[in-house]
């Protein structure tokens, strides 16, 4: 049986809002030396995609969408040896997955072992990833570790208030919701303020005895910008690691002296995962917390593929809570 010619699959025609996301055929090539084509079954939808679509982070249009995705290998090409046809795999962070079927090399898959299902694959990696390096290399967070984490209901900070709590660290989230504090309450989190209703950095305050957190996890970005620095302790580390607000504004570096010789850093997933090792080394650490049950990974939300844009509008205006992802 050979792959068809087309793939049904979401375009971005132009930078702009959701009604930009177009769904209709597109070529689909054939797996070349060490590629492969992969039938997507569950596709990760991710707050990068909604940069990426507006036009925030600059990408040539028109382009598919999409930096998650878990399905079956279908077809391989020349000198591929790690997987073969029936195989269950994932990509993550390799850009166009808001389609059907897509051929990818070789080098960005990750086998999905037995006990994850590909939706847990398609629903977790990317967030899960970016959640094992947050909390394990770009610090090392453990017992006696205080942490403020933002958006604590959301995708990635499901999974990382999970696995912070697993690691022993006390858990402080940040939600904006009631219904959400209840589900941040359940995963993790050891203390919950709703940062729309309570002023959160004097309730971090009050938790932490005065003495302020050890960490900051804030992508939120604009709007938790600069009250987040102001929930640190002397030295401590705030790690901007996303804009669902918007951008923080430019700022002076004194800012850090003045609130406390604070670090602060703007990683991205990308360079936790330049090499083939990072990668699997991520990706297996993940798969461990997910199989002993360490963390529990919440699908909060399905959409159809043809209705991403569905999806896009319903993260932007806070309505999701855990992870949404697309059905083919
Ligand atoms: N740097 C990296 O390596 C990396 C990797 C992955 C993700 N990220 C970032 O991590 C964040 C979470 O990603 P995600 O895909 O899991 O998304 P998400 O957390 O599921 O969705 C974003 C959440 O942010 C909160 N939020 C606060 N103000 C908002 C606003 N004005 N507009 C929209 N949302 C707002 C909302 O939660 P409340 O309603 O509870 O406020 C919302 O549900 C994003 O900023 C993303 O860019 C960064």
């Amino acid at each position: 049986m050979s792959a068809p010619a087309t793939t049904r699959a979401i375009q971005a025609l132009r930078p702009g809002g959701p009604e930009v996301l177009s769904f209709g055929a597109i070529p689909l090539g054939r797996p070349g030396p060490g590629e492969v084509l992969v039938r997507h079954t569950a596709i990760g939808v991710n707050f990068i995609d909604v940069y990426q679509r507006a036009g925030l982070y600059p990408i040539d249009t028109p382009f598919v969408p999409g930096n998650e995705g878990a399905g079956v290998v279908e077809e391989v090409g020349e000198g591929v040896t790690s997987v073969r046809p029936g195989n269950r795999v994932a990509t993550v962070n390799l850009r166009g997955t808001y389609v059907e079927r897509r051929v990818a090399p070789e080098s960005s898959l990750v086998a999905i072992p037995d006990g994850v299902t590909d939706e847990v694959a398609a629903a977790a990696l990317l967030k899960g990833m970016t959640a094992e390096y947050l909390l394990r290399r770009t610090h090392a967070v453990g017992p006696g570790t205080t942490i403020l984490f933002h958006a604590a209901a959301g995708g990635v900070g499901l999974i990382a208030c999970q696995w912070a709590a697993a690691l022993g660290a006390t858990v402080i989230g940040t939600v904006g919701s009631q219904e959400k504090a209840a589900l941040a309450r359940a995963n993790g989190c050891h203390h919950v303020i709703d940062y729309r209703t309570e002023d959160f950095v004097a309730r971090v305050k009050d938790i932490t005895g005065g003495r302020g957190v050890d960490v900051a996890y804030d992508s939120v970005g604009k709007d938790t910008f600069p009250a987040t620095l102001d929930t640190l302790r002397p030295r401590g580390l705030w790690v901007s690691f996303g804009n669902s607000s918007g951008p923080v504004p430019p700022f002076s570096p004194l800012i850090l002296s003045q609130k406390g010789s604070l670090f602060m850093t703007r990683p991205t997933l990308g360079h936790y995962t330049a090499t083939r090792a990072e990668l699997e080394a991520s990706a297996a650490a993940l798969f461990d917390v997910i199989r002993s049950g360490a963390v529990a990974v919440h699908v909060g939300g399905r959409f159809a593929l043809a209705d991403a844009a569905d999806a896009h509008r319903a993260l932007e205006a806070r309505q999701t809570a855990g992870s949404t992802i697309l059905v083919p």
